[in-house]
């Protein structure tokens, strides 16, 4: 039996380039991306792989695993990260298929880097809802630098303080999008006592959000010690299944998403979770979750930005869930 998926590849034909680290080669053509290991090979839809790597080259590989699907991911350890086929997968460990590379993060981020350069062409933009895009099919042509570079808003205290990161407005480019033309535009007054001028601050969040040019980026609005506000609006498909590595919250804050959650170890189904505006989960350290919105929504993702939780991870002491009753 021939278990190669992947056709004989031409890249004078696509123009596409092929990427290589370690033992894992990566290829697309007009459709679909290949990854190859020594132990077998995997293939995604083109534009659901280059959605799921714009997400795990923003945001550093982000918490623990960026499972691109049930079979091909990175998990992050802090400065390393694993790359893996199957590794997370009941069948493909059963089977003895998975494989699992370790790679330092910087290189490894050069590498998708230019993958996700080469492989975005013009006029498709990774980090949009569907109906605010063109696609990401055919052959290399042009590219989306500008776009795939873009920073979200990491606020170090708070967005809007003067010095920090800015608010969003008609002027700097974040005009307000088709679904929240309804959203208030104020910002609110503030009037401090004497003696504390520039030591009070307000912003109008729900404005800050209705403006967001994104899907499923969350930006860090505010940083109170460790506790970040990450909120984001998400339409469409959360590109990646997120195996986070400690507990992290969600408050739904419009609208609706279906959340699908599964074991972080085997992908095995556990629940579906429908969390409408007002509602609040915590998320526990051993699934992940992919989120559907039918409508473009605002989600504030609660993350734990404690430095010391990197060594519990390590030595395995996070706990998996906020509160044991
Ligand atoms: C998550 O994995 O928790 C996550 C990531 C991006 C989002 C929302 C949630 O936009
Ligand atoms: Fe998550």
């Amino acid at each position: 039996m021939n278990t190669n998926l992947k056709p004989t590849i031409d890249n004078t034909q696509t123009g596409y380039e092929s990427f290589k680290i370690g033992n894992f080669t990566f290829d697309r053509d007009e459709y679909f991306a290949y990854i190859s290991c020594p132990n077998g090979e995997h293939m995604m839809s083109i534009d659901a792989f280059l959605r799921a790597m714009m997400r795990d080259v923003a945001w550093g590989f982000f918490y623990g695993t960026v499972a691109f699907d049930d079979v091909f991911g990175t998990t992050n350890h802090y400065g390393n990260v694993d790359v893996f086929i199957g590794s997370q997968h009941a069948e493909w460990t059963k089977a003895e298929r998975d494989y699992l590379e370790n790679f330092k993060s910087d290189e490894l981020m050069d590498v998708f880097k230019a993958l996700l350069s080469d492989w975005t062409n013009e006029g498709f933009d990774p980090f949009a809802a569907p109906q605010e895009t063109g696609n990401a099919w055919g052959r290399n042509n042009g590219n989306e630098d500008k776009l795939i570079s873009r920073q979200r808003e990491v606020a170090k205290r708070m967005v809007g303080i003067p010095g920090d990161a800015p608010l969003r407005s008609d002027e700097n480019g974040y005009p307000v999008n088709r679904a929240f033309a309804d959203v208030d535009q104020s910002q609110p007054v503030i009037e401090a006592e004497p003696g504390f001028e520039g030591e009070l601050h307000a912003y109008n969040f729900f404005a800050f959000l209705s403006r967001s040019d994104v899907t499923w980026n969350p930006s860090i609005v505010s940083v109170v010690r460790q506790s970040l506000f990450c909120p984001t609006t998400e339409e469409y498909i959360l590109p990646i299944d997120h195996g986070n590595d400690r507990v992290e919250w969600f408050i739904q804050i419009s609208d609706e998403i279906v959340w699908d959650i599964k074991d972080g170890k085997t992908s095995a189904p556990l629940a579906t979770v429908t969390m409408r505006a007002g509602d609040v989960s915590a998320q526990p350290a051993d699934i992940r979750h992919q989120g559907q919105s039918p409508k473009r929504s605002m989600l504030l993702v609660w993350e734990n930005g404690s430095p010391e939780i990197m060594d519990m991870i390590k030595d395995g002491t996070v706990p998996i869930v906020p509160v044991t009753f």
